[in-house]
């Protein structure tokens, strides 16, 4: 039962300083930067140096939301981190962030949802806050996926980035907070993004090496015909659940995938450019940190002001899919 309602307070984010550009990319595989920038609309990428891995940039874009939200850290009840790219299989990589931040009184715990993850873990996040059993609660994507990548592979190392995004969840005033979150998932497309070894299926091996399962393996054009069908129509389903329509929406967040599935969901919910953040070209996908580091670039740069209807949506692995509309509260 709701009784409280639960807003975001609070935005921060993290992108490595290293980058590479298209025409780096021409140099390691057989690409060019007219057919990456056509096909997906991303100009260059991000790369972690090799000290740092996913609980760094998270810890990083989570002190930046913790003081925008003017809190401590150890006012935080929760931390959940969405990431398909932790530092480790086990301890989550919430905790590794918790001891970091010195969020000594948070509990905390990672959820996988891959691109989607982001906003399952906010869903996850205003279920605790709407109930009053947590206060306060950090939500955190964080993402090294330059580990992951086949730098060999065309179809995939051109796409990917490393990057982290946070909010801090608590409680806001009724007019305001998160009205509505839809998840989804179809788990018979598992095999169309996925990566497969290193887990109890197919543990790390000398053959798993050979065979380069230790990377991201992606059926590109058959997540691209899902995402154009599906980003829309989650969008859409998060406004209705709101008793709002896709006009109603003042700002859209999506996730950084391709610009034309950004264009082709814009089109469908007939929304104008300019409604719109945009930072794959300088990003590529981030996996879950896309949509709260664009997020966080768009309440940064004002785009975004209280009392706007903002609407958070994305796809990924699993597959996944997800989508929340936020009445922006500050
Ligand atoms: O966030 C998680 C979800 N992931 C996504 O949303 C990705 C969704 N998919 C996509 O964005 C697009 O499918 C890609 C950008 C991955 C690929 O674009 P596409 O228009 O679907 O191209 P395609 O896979 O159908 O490939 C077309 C051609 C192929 O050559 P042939 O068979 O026609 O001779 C590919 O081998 O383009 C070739 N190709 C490339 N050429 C130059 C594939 N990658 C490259 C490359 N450079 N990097």
């Amino acid at each position: 039962m709701e009784l409280f309602k639960a807003g975001i307070i609070g935005t921060g984010s993290f992108v490595p300083d290293k980058l590479i550009t298209n025409k780096d990319l021409e140099k390691i595989v057989d690409t060019s930067d007219e057919w990456i920038t056509t096909r997906t609309g991303i100009k260059e990428r991000r790369i972690a140096d090799k000290a740092i891995a996913s609980s760094d940039m998270g810890t990083n874009a989570s002190l930046k939301a913790l003081k925008a939200a003017g809190i401590g850290a150890e006012e935080i009840d929760l931390i959940i981190v969405a990431t398909v790219t932790p530092d480790m299989n086990f301890p989550s990589t919430a905790c590794i962030i918790q001891n970091n931040i010195k969020a000594t009184r948070a509990a905390a715990f990672d959820v996988e949802a891959a691109c989607s993850g982001f906003i399952y873990a906010l869903a996850i996040a205003e279920q605790f806050v709407a109930t009053g059993f947590y206060k306060n609660v950090l939500v955190v994507a964080s993402e090294c996926l330059s580990r992951f990548v086949n730098w060999k592979d065309r179809n995939t190392c051109i796409l990917f980035g490393d990057g982290a995004g946070a909010v801090v969840i608590s409680r806001v005033d009724k007019k305001y907070g998160i009205l509505s979150c839809h998840l989804g998932a179809d788990g018979s497309g598992k095999d169309l993004l996925s990566l497969k070894a290193g887990g109890s299926r197919q543990p790390a091996s000398l053959e798993t090496i050979e065979k380069n399962l230790h990377s991201i393996h992606m059926e590109g054009s058959e997540v691209f015909k899902f995402a154009v069908k599906i980003m829309a129509a989650a969008a859409n389903e998060a406004a209705k659940l709101a008793g709002l329509t896709s006009q109603d929406i003042d700002y859209l967040v999506p996730h950084q995938a391709n610009i034309r599935i950004i264009e082709a969901s814009a089109k469908r919910l007939g929304i104008d450019k300019e409604k719109l953040w945009i930072n794959l070209d300088k990003y590529g996908n981030m996996s879950a940190a896309s949509i709260p580091v664009a997020l966080d670039e768009a309440v940064r740069a004002g785009q975004i002001k209280k009392g706007d209807h903002v609407c958070l949506v994305g796809f990924g692995g699993g597959l996944t899919w997800a989508s929340t509309m936020i009445r922006w509260a500050i």
